[in-house]
């Protein structure tokens, strides 16, 4: 039988995918080619929805794809492309707008919060929109599953309703999409200030590790990041999230369990945890920025890659517009 189709896609918005990014998202994605017809998208048009400098997108769009190669993406098992190749995006997304209520969109609370932040006047057309492109990305591969946290529910709750309301106005057209709930989804969460997560918006950069950090700098950032008054290495994110957030990026990535590193540090201080978090990190991100500059270097070889991946998504997404436009009577 077919495998379940899963999709999701990531902003070129930074300079790097940090390890919140990586351990909440990314990392998953590498799991799900194992079970999945995977389709992942680096999300350019949704990255200039609230101002940006055209040779950076440009820029942010390659290294994002290919740290998603480097970190484990197998252009061979899933699709990887970057959606500005692939129109049927935004063509979609004009015929789920015209099935969409004002109102409706209006109760996207992520638009509510980020036009806030922009001075409500002042935040774009493209901002509002926004969930209903999203709907488009996903109905087009007409997705089984997508990986969704917190944040992105209610986004992920028009797609199913958009699919569904045209499938009963037009006829069955859309696979009405489920969320892909990652269980032990690690939150983490920002170095100097460890009630808040780890994001790329946060205030002080020493807050966030990037994948392509130089593992110095990185060590550097684990040396000062906050801790908790107290002097034992134990895991309570209520009591020490900050404690508890070095064990739970340690464990991610060491393999080791949470369990297993409190009895490993009995005894020990937080220099201790520290220094060797610092280390495992290393250890972690050499190769991938090894296999990032690889990609880099090689930029004919990277629009290659980009290129096939595009095409296979093309090829899925214009067999849905096709259907979607001939029954909407074009
Ligand atoms: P940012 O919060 O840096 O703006 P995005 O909102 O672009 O990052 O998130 C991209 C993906 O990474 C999403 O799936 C999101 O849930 C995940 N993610 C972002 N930050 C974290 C974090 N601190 N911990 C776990 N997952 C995260
Ligand atoms: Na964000």
């Amino acid at each position: 039988p077919a495998r379940p189709r899963v999709f999701s896609g990531i902003q070129p918005t930074a300079d790097s995918f940090h390890l919140g990014n990586y351990l909440g998202a990314v990392r998953h994605w590498v799991a799900l080619q194992d079970t999945h017809d995977a389709f992942y998208c680096v999300v350019d048009l949704h990255a200039i929805t609230a101002g940006h400098d055209p040779a950076l997108l440009r820029q942010r769009t390659r290294v994002a794809a290919a740290q998603l190669f480097a970190v484990g993406l197998d252009p061979e098992r899933s699709t990887l492309f970057v959606q500005s190749q692939v129109p049927e995006h935004p063509q979609l997304a004009w015929v789920l707008g015209c099935i969409t209520g004002f109102g409706e969109a209006s109760r996207m609370t992520q638009f509510k919060d980020k036009s806030q932040k922009q001075g409500n006047e002042r935040a774009s057309v493209g901002l509002f929109t926004y969930p209903i492109l999203q709907a488009a990305d996903i109905l087009l591969y007409q997705a089984n599953a997508v990986p969704v946290g917190e944040d992105q529910r209610q986004h992920l709750e028009l797609s199913r309703d958009l699919a569904q309301r045209f499938n009963s106005l037009f006829g069955a057209t859309f696979t009405v999409p489920a969320p892909h709930i990652v269980k032990d989804t690690a939150k983490i969460t920002d170095l100097q200030d460890p009630t808040a997560k780890m994001s790329k918006s946060s205030s002080s950069p020493a807050g966030i590790i990037d994948l392509l950090d130089d593992p110095a700098r990185s060590a550097k950032k684990i040396r000062s990041a906050v801790t908790d008054t107290g002097r034992e290495i134990v895991f309570d994110a209520e009591t020490k999230p900050g404690v508890s957030n070095l064990l739970t990026i340690h464990s991610a990535l060491s393999g080791r369990s949470i369990d297993e590193l409190v009895a490993a540090y009995a005894g020990r201080g937080y220099g201790d945890l520290k220094k060797e978090l610092a280390e495992v990190v290393a250890d972690f991100v050499r190769p991938i920025q090894e296999r990032t500059r690889g990609y880099l270097d090689d930029p004919a070889q990277l629009d290659k890659l980009l290129a096939a991946g595009a095409e296979k998504a093309r090829a899925v997404a214009a067999t849905t517009l096709r259907s979607t436009y001939e029954r909407v009577g074009f």
